[in-house]
């Protein structure tokens, strides 16, 4: 990308029609920009972008803020599992998974046999600065988003530690952090001896 400032390691850069032949599966907290950087990934990668959060929307007919409202978390959660397992099963993409998908072992067991987990990780005061600028996300209509936020710190990233690579998530421009991300992905498939697809994996 012209955009972006010359690699200090340049040989790492796979090239834009390079995958790893596995879906990508996005990990992290609400506002680590799993949507964000996982759109743009998938354009990277010439792969389709799919949102979990919008498959479940798409699958209840009806916004995840009015599951929680009117089934509530449990009910949430097991829609999450059902449509993210589906879509494991599905052709390789670059999946956003929400925040509290991978804290469910079978999920997470799924993902480890068929797809490469990445957590995108982000310090507490990048994620409340992210998380500020949208307020439809249940667990956060508090007014002390910092404490959830810290609670769910606490409880997840020792389990989001079990993804097969972390990235942090950059302050800035997104396409810096899709670039680590990338070489972090070409690392891990040649070290894996992953075959390595070219083109499009539509
Ligand atoms: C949740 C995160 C949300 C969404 C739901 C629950 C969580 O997704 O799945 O509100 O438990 O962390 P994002 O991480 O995409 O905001």
């Amino acid at each position: 990308m012209s955009s972006l400032p010359p690699t200090s390691e340049p040989v790492t850069d796979p090239g834009p029609v390079w995958h790893p032949g596995k879906t990508v599966v996005l990990v992290g907290l609400m506002g680590a920009g799993k949507s964000s950087i996982g759109r743009r990934l998938a354009q990277r990668l010439d792969l389709p972008f799919i949102d979990a959060d919008k498959e479940i929307e798409a699958a209840a007919g009806c916004t995840i803020e009015e599951i929680f409202e009117r089934f509530g978390e449990a009910a949430f959660r097991d829609g999450e599992r059902r449509v993210i397992l589906r879509l494991l099963d599905g052709p390789v993409h670059v999946l956003a998974t929400g925040g509290g998908a991978f804290m469910d072992p079978l999920i997470r067991e799924r993902v480890r046999q068929v797809a490469i987990s990445l957590w995108l990780h982000a310090d507490i005061e990048l994620l409340l600065k992210r998380v500020s600028r949208r307020s439809n996300r249940p667990l956060l209509k508090t007014d002390d988003p910092r404490t959830v936020l810290e609670r769910l710190i606490a409880q997840r990233y020792p389990v989001y530690a079990e993804a097969d690579l972390r990235i942090d998530s950059a302050d800035g421009p997104p396409e810096v952090t899709v670039q680590k991300v990338i070489e972090a992905l070409h690392a891990f498939a040649s070290a894996r001896g992953l075959p390595r697809a070219m083109g499009a994996g539509r």
